[in-house]
């Protein structure tokens, strides 16, 4: 999600503000804003769609003495990219002023007993809420409002509040997305990671879950969400400001890859109720009747999002009965392909703005299909062109290699199974197996990630000599297969590798294998694991050298593979989402060692808006 900065002391507020959204550009975002208050009580709020520059413009020719503010770049979640959506938002008083990242799940019931106490709302954004809660315990102390408010509220926030008529204090608290302050020689600066807040102090406090902490230029406290105090300790960063963009990462690939467990959390967040076994997406509800009545699903993407609607396809077909196929979206729009009513088309798009997908959309409504979408930015032309759909809610993926909105891609449309299967004939026990696994799997994902970062950082460095490399998966972990090929193809060019269906081996491929062609097999124990070991065995009779990936506990690839790869069991279809993690970790490695640019690969760009 996007950017915080508040600021509270001598300097020059909205400078401090305004350079400090500038730093955390890098985030992405799509609309920015402030609001301020002087010694006298006088505020002042501006905001923008667009760039941070336009907001530094309108700011340039201001008189205002500030004492204390609050600023916010927008990633729109909940209401589309306009200026009256752009925060800080504000109670009906225009008294207390608040900006937040992040989802608040039940805004809506919130929402609709503030307007029933006979409260004005100004935006169309979840986050507004929040003020007008606020406001209705606001009885002239900040925090205790702030404290009482926070415990209606479901979701991830980051927030900074603050108020006229309790002047001298930033109320900050967050859960689950990021905040850190710094209260130092009579000033206090919060943001949503230490770049803002590195030219003034190096002393910084990460806020964790649960946290709510009071900021005045002579200091801070930090409290749980039961108000009792607790003690933190400044820590000394010593991350350069580029260090400090990437999370202390090396690159935003890689903090992207290690987002991958919060970006599931982030994409199944209030969308799982387990005691009925159903996924609740509420981009669909207005097109459920008409998702019932349907008989087959086309799946349209590109490059790696093509790969999320193959394992689409196996999800859905095996656990929910629908006819599903999949096209790569600058085939679909020139075959003819024979549509009709009762067909669905659903566009995946991490940037929702790709030329050939959005193209066969368009195709798709031509022909009179319902149209949703699986997007990742808000208020992008996929999703201004369906009739419905799902945003991943993963915040922005700078890194033109797509990581974590594959993954959640996957998430989504585990979700979108149950959703589809409980219309049909899925049981309740079986919606709740699928929901109970992934609630279960960001745990998964980050023992994925500590056991298996250092042995691919190694792997990669074995490997590196090597110049082509074949990626092989059986169902689920076919696309996978093709995702490892893409992912290494992209990140550590002069590289070739592709993907293959494992059980395709022995119609050409094979004739390759030989102690130059390294294999990588995705071979987690599952329904067609031993028709994997068999095809393994006839690459291993070529000597090749063989990768593997398997289920923790199975020790008997270690007789056949050079090397094997560790990862946790689940359920068969989310196996694809553990098993695509050291992938992306080889990708990177390969990439770092080989000195190339993993962040800007050459040749690629992260929207391609060009057919
Ligand atoms: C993946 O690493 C590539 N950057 C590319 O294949 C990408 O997935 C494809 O261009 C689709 O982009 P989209 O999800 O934004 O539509
Ligand atoms: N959900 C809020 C909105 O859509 C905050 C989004 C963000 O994190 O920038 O305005």
């Amino acid at each position: 999600m996007c950017g915080i900065v508040g600021y509270l002391g001598k300097d020059d507020v909205i400078s401090v503000i305004i350079s400090g959204l500038k730093r955390l550009e890098y985030r992405g975002y799509d609309s920015c804003g402030f609001s301020v208050y002087d010694k006298k009580g006088q505020d002042l709020t501006l905001k923008t769609v667009g760039r941070v520059a336009a907001l530094e413009k309108m700011a340039e020719s201001l008189d205002f003495e500030a004492v204390c503010g609050i600023g916010h770049s927008r990633w729109a979640t909940h209401g589309l990219v306009t200026e009256k959506n752009a925060h800080p938002h504000f109670d009906c008083k225009k008294e207390i002023f608040l900006v937040h990242n992040g989802i608040i799940e039940n805004y809506k019931e919130i929402k609709k007993k503030l307007l029933e106490r006979g409260h004005k709302f100004v935006s169309d954004t979840d986050t507004e809420v929040l003020v007008h809660l606020i406001e209705e315990f606001f009885k002239g102390n900040l925090e205790e409002a702030v404290h009482r408010a926070l415990k209606y509220i479901k979701g991830a926030y980051a927030i900074a509040v603050i108020s006229k008529k309790d002047p001298g204090k930033i109320v900050v608290a967050r859960k689950s997305s990021p905040l850190v302050f710094s209260v130092e020689k009579n000033r206090a600066i919060v943001a949503s990671d230490p770049t803002p807040i590195l030219p003034f102090s190096d002393k910084v406090v990460f806020l964790e879950d649960d946290e709510l902490a009071v900021l005045t230029p002579e200091g801070f406290k930090v409290f749980d969400f039961e108000k009792k105090q607790k003690i933190r300790e400044p820590q000394v960063l010593d991350w350069t400001i580029e260090e400090s963009e990437k999370g202390g990462f090396s690159h935003f690939m890689l903090k992207e890859i290690f987002e991958e467990p919060e970006a599931v959390e982030n994409s199944i967040r209030g969308r799982i109720v387990l005691d009925e076994g159903i996924a609740k997406l509420g981009g669909l509800e207005m097109v459920s009747d008409k998702l019932s009545k349907i008989d087959r699903l086309i799946l349209v993407a590109c490059g790696t999002a093509s790969y999320a609607c193959m394992v689409g396809e196996y999800m859905i077909e095996e656990n929910a009965e629908i006819p599903v196929e999949v096209d790569v979206a600058s085939e679909f729009r020139y075959r003819n392909p024979i549509l009709d009513k009762k067909t669905a088309f659903l566009a995946v798009s991490q940037s929702g703005e790709t030329a050939d997908t959005l193209a066969a959309l368009r195709e798709a409504k031509r022909k009179g299909l319902l149209s949703l979408g699986v997007v990742n930015m808000v208020g992008s032309s996929i999703t201004r062109e369906t009739e419905a759909g799902v945003y991943n809610h993963i915040g922005p993926e700078i890194a033109v290699a797509a990581t974590k909105s594959f993954i959640s891609q996957l998430s989504i449309l585990a979700l979108l199974t149950v959703f589809l299967g409980r219309q049909r004939n899925m049981s309740l026990s079986k919606g709740q197996e699928i929901l109970g696994a992934l609630k279960k799997l960001p745990d998964l994902m980050r023992e994925t990630l500590k056991e298996n970062d250092e042995k691919m950082k190694n792997l990669a460095e074995k490997y590196s000599k090597y110049r082509n490399f074949i990626f092989l998966g059986r169902k689920y972990n076919y696309p996978v297969a093709l995702e490892g090929a893409l992912k290494l193809k992209e990140i550590a060019f002069y590289i070739h590798a592709e993907g293959f269906p494992t059980g395709e081996i022995k119609h050409g491929p094979i004739a390759l294998a030989d102690e130059n062609l390294p294999f990588f097999f995705i071979a987690p124990k599952d329904s067609v694991y031993d028709k994997v070991v068999s095809n393994m065995e006839e690459v291993r009779a070529r000597k090749a050298p063989i990768i593997a990936i398997t289920t923790k506990g199975n020790s008997e690839l270690e007789k056949i593979a050079d090397d094997v790869i560790y990862v946790p069991q689940t359920i068969e279809m989310l196996m694809p989402i553990l098993n695509t993690i050291p992938l992306h970790l080889f990708a990177y490695y390969m990439g770092n060692i080989l000195g190339c640019d993993v962040d800007k690969p050459r040749n690629l760009a992260k929207s391609v808006t060009v057919e």
